[in-house]
């Protein structure tokens, strides 16, 4: 805030911007909850997952955490159920046959929390303290009940049973779409420092050099997936890295998670019903391995994380980074598929408008996409609010994931979001794009 502008009008726009998240935010949290009854909130659907009504308890607990007795310095709510919603504490398999608030209470201590939130929203100074400036702790809370709501729908997609999500179905294609596109080589800006809501594993902003390298103008398609997997990709341990193949066998993959041979082609099943697989949509729910051996089968390989970025930022006219690849404006229904206003990836070509000025489409929503780079810091990194939020996890287990899926909301997605999962994980929505060096008569 600056000196300038009066501080009250500013105050009361951001007082009003975080209530109407904060609402749409529980809009899709109560809509994930309330499609399926008791007996489905309370039951573990797949031991990767937590049963969803740990969930709904989880993300008021976190609101509470933060909300309730940090920035508002409240009383607490129920400092007895803390350990229970503590995810550190409570390994996810175990998360099931805990003395669980049940669906009811749980229901009634949210909106609980969420009262307390909108009474102490009132009288809030947005300058006080790190924490609240800007509304940042109130936008960490937005997303991390966001990111919840994405896992939520993961666990719908593990569901078994009859289907009880609804969307229409994603646009159609309204562009072609080139195969690759070269990116120059040259300096970009990684990262943030201004964003005010951006988290502590996006900051601070840094320089990357980067030689040219050429990049997927689209995610891998499923038609591309199964020539991978016609051509005996999964038999073949050499587009595999050891670990991968070695996942490979243990698991017995043979094809991506949610797939079914039909006739001659494929079947997939997205949200209880089975349909075929379409060959223009990206690739969703496999895992880095697999991503990994496709790029080598097609003779290429991941992007970096800083290529991945630089695609998505970089405006060569300016030379600046931006928020999105379209600019610096909020997504919309033009822009990407994004916060579950469909149940599953577009088919390449339907985002013309949210397409980066060299071309590169669809590198936000669709479906995560895998990077070759693992989880660290960037240089300067300092965690905020709390070390279990990104730092605990940085180190060579996980890989980075970029751009978001159907499922992300936009408030939990941007050109500096970094997602990050282990490479085995494709209960997701993971999908991934090619990259490779650029030759030297490319850059000529
Ligand atoms: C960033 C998606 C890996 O779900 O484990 C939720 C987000 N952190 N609660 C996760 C998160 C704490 C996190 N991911
Ligand atoms: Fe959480």
């Amino acid at each position: 805030m600056t000196t300038t502008e009066r501080p009250g009008t500013q105050g009361e726009q951001l007082r009003d911007r975080i209530a109407v998240e904060l609402e749409r935010t529980r809009a899709r949290t109560a809509l994930l909850t309330d499609a399926v009854d008791d007996d489905d909130l309370v039951r573990q659907h797949s031991t990767l997952m937590s049963p969803l009504v740990w969930d709904l308890a989880h993300v008021g607990n976190q609101e509470e955490l933060w909300l309730v007795r940090d920035v508002g310095g409240r009383e607490p709510v129920r400092r007895d159920i803390d350990d229970l919603y503590d995810a550190f504490k409570q390994p996810r398999k175990d998360r099931p046959s805990l003395p669980l608030l049940p669906p009811a209470e749980a229901r009634g201590y949210v909106r609980t929390v969420r009262d307390k939130v909108y009474d102490l929203l009132d009288g809030i100074r947005f300058d006080d303290r790190d924490l609240v400036r800007d509304g940042f702790a109130f936008g960490m809370i937005v997303q991390h009940e966001q990111q919840h709501d994405e896992t939520m729908l993961a666990t719908h997609q593990l569901r078994a049973g009859a289907p009880v999500l609804d969307a229409p179905p994603p646009p159609e294609p309204r562009a072609r779409v080139a195969g690759e596109v070269l990116v120059p080589a040259g300096p970009f800006t990684m990262g943030t420092s201004t964003d005010p809501w951006a988290l502590d594993n996006e900051r601070p902003a840094h320089t990357v050099e980067l030689p040219a390298y050429v990049i997927d103008a689209a995610p891998v398609t499923n038609g591309r997936y199964r020539a991978f997997i016609a051509d005996g990709g999964y038999d073949q341990p050499r587009w595999w890295s050891e670990a991968g193949w070695r996942h490979r066998v243990d698991a017995g993959l043979s094809a991506p998670m949610h797939w079914r041979r039909d006739g001659d082609g494929w079947a997939y099943r997205r949200f209880g019903r089975w349909s075929p697989v379409r060959d223009d949509e990206p690739v969703v729910h496999v895992c880095f391995h697999e991503a990994q051996a496709y790029a080598a089968w097609a003779g290429k390989r991941l992007p970096t994380e800083a290529e991945w970025e630089k695609a998505a930022r970089w405006d060569p006219a300016s030379g600046r980074s931006r928020r999105y690849p379209w600019g610096d404006g909020d997504p919309t229904g033009e822009h990407a598929n994004l916060g579950q206003r469909h149940l599953w990836p577009a088919p390449v070509g339907a985002y013309p408008a949210g397409a980066s000025p060299l071309g590169v489409h669809q590198l936000i929503g669709d479906v995560w996409e895998w990077t070759a780079t693992t989880f660290h810091g960037h240089p300067g990194f300092a965690a905020f609010p709390y070390r279990e939020y990104s730092e605990v996890f940085f180190g060579d287990d996980y890989q980075v994931l970029r751009g978001g899926s159907f499922g992300t909301d936009r408030s939990a997605c941007r050109g500096t979001f970094r997602n990050w999962d282990y490479p085995i994980r494709r209960q997701i929505f993971s999908g991934f794009r090619c990259a490779r060096d650029a030759r030297p008569e490319e850059t000529a």
